[in-house]
């Protein structure tokens, strides 16, 4: 970790597929930072335990994602990549904060609400705490900026103001942490449903694409995405969210502005928009699915990072740990 730098943090739940939604909302911000910031990203793999897992898929799959982080880019010789339960720190400074913490405002979040009408039967604590877990992820780390999508600014913004109650306190103790949203697909939506957010999780298969999809694959659901009764491309968000969507997907595929697409684009036919869009996206993934395949061939190396990724995150978390609990009395053995 180089000094004077300023530092970023996210993280992403091992759930069902990375989604290019995943891939632009989040981590091709993640990737932009790497060269001028401190950079620290894990597998939010205690968030998940929320939802009922199988043992067994969600340990490869935990593996899996590591992996596709890595093939996107995230160099461990120029970040922090690793695993939130390989840090001890993280579940201390929740209980902590959870002292901190209103059950008020836990219960008014919206996830919170969501996830509790999809599982009405197993509305544990963890799913009410789960704010205050991502607080102490990030507080943690002592970090300027979080890169996420549009979804989770509500978790941020109550992280800030746990930090801030805490630093009312305490003194300067966290580093009051900022949200940071790419300016183009903050929200990407479903293929199938355009007018809501495209899940890792979805169980129609058609409305996400993941980050290591074969091309064919990638080309039908291009193909099939629900778009509108008009026959000519035009950007417009609210009249026209599928074609739209695919706009946006095109222009962080290909690097180029939504300005531009939309110069070049509009007036297209759909079957043609879909050709040019389907062709980015393959063209995009094709060496992160390479580099992934390659990758999962050599677990050792993925445990060896994982490894080195967890002690390098936890030296750095138990630094503030240690303040934390010296400021709210906690006897230290010296
Ligand atoms: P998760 O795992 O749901 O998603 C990972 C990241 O992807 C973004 N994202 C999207 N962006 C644009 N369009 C979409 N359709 C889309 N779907 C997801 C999310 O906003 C997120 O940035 N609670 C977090 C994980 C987490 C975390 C943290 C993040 C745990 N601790 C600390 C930041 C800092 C989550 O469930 O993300």
């Amino acid at each position: 970790m180089e000094q004077g730098k300023k530092r970023i943090y996210s993280a992403i739940q091992p759930t069902g597929i990375i989604t290019i939604g995943n891939y632009i909302g989040a981590i091709n911000n993640w990737l932009k930072f790497l060269d001028d910031f401190d950079s620290i990203f894990a597998i939010a793999d205690l968030h998940s335990l929320t939802v009922r897992q199988n043992p067994t898929e969600y340990r490869q799959r935990g593996l899996s994602f590591f992996a596709q982080l890595l093939a996107t880019g995230l160099d461990p010789e120029k970040c922090v990549l690793y695993f939130q339960s390989h840090v001890p720190a993280h579940t201390e400074l929740t209980w902590l904060l959870n002292c901190f913490t209103y059950v008020g405002e836990m219960q008014r979040m919206t996830q919170f609400k969501d996830k509790s009408a999809k599982n009405e039967d197993n509305i544990n604590m963890g799913l009410l705490d789960y704010p205050v877990l991502m607080a102490a992820d990030i507080l943690l780390y002592q970090v300027h900026y979080v890169p996420i999508g549009i979804d989770q600014k509500q978790h941020l913004e109550i992280t800030r103001d746990i930090a801030m109650r805490f630093n009312n306190i305490y003194g300067d103790v966290f580093t009051i942490p900022e949200g940071f949203y790419p300016k183009v697909g903050a929200k990407i939506f479903s293929l199938q449903d355009p007018t809501s957010k495209m899940s890792k999780s979805d169980p129609d298969p058609n409305g996400a694409i993941s980050i290591i999809e074969d091309p064919d694959s990638i080309a039908r659901k291009i193909k099939r995405a629900v778009t509108d009764s008009e026959r000519e491309v035009r950007y417009d968000v609210e009249n026209k969210p599928g074609v739209s969507n695919l706009l946006v997907i095109l222009s962080a595929m290909s690097g180029q502005s939504l300005e531009s697409v939309i110069d070049k684009y509009t007036g297209y036919s759909y079957k043609d928009i879909k050709e040019v869009v389907a062709e980015a996206v393959i063209e995009h993934l094709a060496p992160i699915r390479a580099e992934y395949t390659r990758l999962m061939k050599d677990k050792a190396y993925l445990m060896e990072t994982a490894k080195e990724g967890a002690l390098k995150a936890a030296y750095i978390a138990n630094k503030t740990l240690r303040k934390v609990k010296r400021k709210v009395g906690l006897v230290e053995l010296k």
